[in-house]
């Protein structure tokens, strides 16, 4: 711990007259060894779309493994599911290697262009300009998920990628009927997709949004699909369409080069792993805030026994818990190839042991008596999908482009719609993102610089149980992770977790957003009576989990209740 740091949390201690009354020990250790010896024999996968599912499926029967079906699973929801996920994006995936017991980490997070200018991003006051941000050629960086694709096949999957990309290369081909969340995302940014007339011919052919039940075309991202699955990475980033999505960028105002695009690399790091009461948990390292945050959280937790306790009293333990991990989040965290970011000491359980100090037992602690740090809009549009092969491989990814249909920008003769990922960076120090999130100099624009994500993607490891789990939903991706990984150690079965109701606190704005029925009135009042202010919130969810229980040898996939169109399955 930096000595400011710790002279922070004694005066937060001091301010607060703060007991540990609720403190148990320390840190359980993990008991149990990582080898998982057996193989499931079946496979087991959830996503948020039925013919993404079935895709996966169609590569494992074709000789694939978990890491081929992620590939199928990914590139058909960049057909199916464009609002969320797709090849003009990227993904962060967590993964377990069976043969050779190995977690690895693939960072596939798109990069901020050469010419990035923070100017681009500011109002003539000096206020953030949220139309560059999020929308057009300006919001969008270098995408990573093609290359994380080709780095998939090549490096972990068995069969190649022309094997693997085929079902959405078919699909996007032959057509399929999109899901009403889809048209519904249509309809929501049509004035921001006519705009750019390749935008408009791809999602408002006729000048119209598509109707429900009709068949629906992509045949240029098929053919870019094609060249990725023939060439590998250099299918997308030189060559036709890399030399196609420059100019479009270029010629709608955005900096992309082809020097951008060419030395773009996929990154592989070690995920952070964490043990909280004999279960390892492996999660995504930065430039994700996300396993860092729920590590910090989990650690902060793990000096109690949640199950002794009241739901009043377990709810504001996770909740001060969170409070104390967003803070470090807009403090510290960035692209660890730019900044130096102190996690041996965010990772701490000793400094996990100084932040549970200052949690009152039956108060809140305002976030203004933390340290500095504003709203959240919600929205979905990001997707992830877990997946068990039979061997016993697993791999949680998480993929976005961010905003609903990203950047709402197609580069001309691509079929490709550009992510709005700059957003992600702290463009305007201090002023919070889209998700509310507020960042500093450690999250600022750079050129090849990553901007710093929420994705969460994580496998558990518990002494009879794995769970393959992550979520969609901006900065609520780790709560949202955190409270699926608690209900799974408590025993839910993996529709139980996808189901069970969220609530969220993220530091600034110091609210705790809510499920509507997450709580009893009788627990909200307890809470409101301890100093919470509690907000309804919607959209929450589209959760999907694999679950493994290793002394049955049985799988349960389930994909989140609150979405009709997505798949859990085991076959
Ligand atoms: O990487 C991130 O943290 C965001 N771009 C994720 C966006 C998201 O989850 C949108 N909605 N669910």
């Amino acid at each position: 711990m930096t000595l400011a740091l710790r002279w922070h949390v004694l005066l937060i201690s001091f301010l607060l007259g703060t007991s540990a009354a609720f403190a148990a020990d320390n840190p359980t250790p993990s008991t149990h060894a990582t080898q998982l010896a057996q193989r499931p024999g079946r496979a087991g996968i959830a996503s948020a779309n039925a013919l993404a599912t079935e895709a996966g499926f169609e590569v494992l029967a074709k000789g694939g493994n978990a890491f081929d079906a992620a590939v199928a699973v990914a590139s058909t929801l960049s057909v199916v599911e464009p609002e969320s996920s797709g090849i003009g994006g990227g993904f962060m995936a967590t993964m377990h290697i069976a043969a050779g017991n190995r977690d690895v980490f693939i960072d596939a997070r798109e990069t901020a262009p050469a010419g990035v200018n923070a100017k681009d991003y500011l109002n003539a006051d000096g206020s953030p300009n949220r139309d560059t941000s999020l929308k057009g050629p300006l919001s969008a960086g270098i995408p990573g998920e093609p290359a994380g694709l080709a780095w998939l096949a090549k490096h972990y999957g068995k069969v190649p990628l022309t094997v693997s990309l085929a079902p959405a290369i078919r699909t996007a081909r032959d057509g399929f009927k999109p899901d009403s969340r889809l048209l519904g995302a249509i309809q929501e940014e049509q004035k921001n997709l006519q705009r750019w007339p390749a935008s408009a011919a791809k999602y408002l052919p006729n000048g119209k949004v598509p109707t429900d039940g009709e068949i629906w075309r992509d045949p240029e991202q098929a053919r870019t699909l094609e060249l990725l699955a023939q060439y590998g990475q250099s299918g997308f980033y030189s060559g036709e369409t890399a030399q196609k999505l420059v100019d479009a960028v270029q010629a709608a105002g955005g900096h992309w080069t082809l020097k951008d695009l060419s030395s773009y690399r996929v990154k592989e790091r070690a995920p952070i792993t964490v043990d909280y009461h004999g279960y390892k948990v492996i999660t995504a390292p930065p430039p994700s805030s996300g396993g860092v945050a729920i590590a910090e959280i989990l650690n902060i937790l793990s000096g109690f026994d949640l199950s002794k306790l009241d739901e009043v009293h377990r709810v504001h333990l996770v909740i001060e818990s969170m409070r104390r991990a967003f803070r470090d989040h807009n403090d510290y965290l960035g692209d660890p190839d730019f900044v130096k970011m102190p996690l041996d000491m965010l990772l701490s359980p000793y400094y996990a042991d100084g932040l549970r100090q200052t949690i009152l037992p039956d108060k809140a602690t305002p976030s203004s008596m933390l340290a500095p740090s504003n709203g959240v809009d919600p929205g979905m549009h990001t997707t992830h999908f877990s997946i068990i092969d039979a061997d016993g491989n697993m791999v949680a990814i998480t993929s976005t482009v961010n905003y609903v249909l990203g950047s709402t920008f197609v580069a001309k003769d691509t079929g490709v719609l550009l992510n709005d990922e700059m957003d992600d960076f702290a463009l305007v120090p201090n002023k919070p993102n889209v998700y509310g999130l507020l960042g500093s100099k450690a999250n600022a624009p750079e050129p090849g610089k990553r901007m710093l994500s929420s994705m969460s993607p994580s496998i558990v490891i518990g002494p009879d149980r794995t769970a393959v789990i992550g979520s969609p939903g901006g900065s609520t991706i780790i709560t949202q992770v955190l409270e699926g990984i608690l209900a799974f150690i408590d025993g839910g079965d993996a529709h139980q977790v996808v189901a069970y109701k969220r609530f969220h606190h993220q530091y600034m704005p110091d609210v705790v957003s809510v499920e509507p029925g997450a709580f009893d009135a009788a627990t909200s009042e307890a809470l409101t009576r301890m100093g919470y202010t509690l907000k309804d919130r919607e959209p929450w969810g589209f959760m999907n989990v694999v679950i493994w229980d290793r002394r049955t040898n049985k799988l349960d996939a389930a994909s989140d209740p609150r979405r009709p169109d997505g798949l859990g399955k085991v076959q």
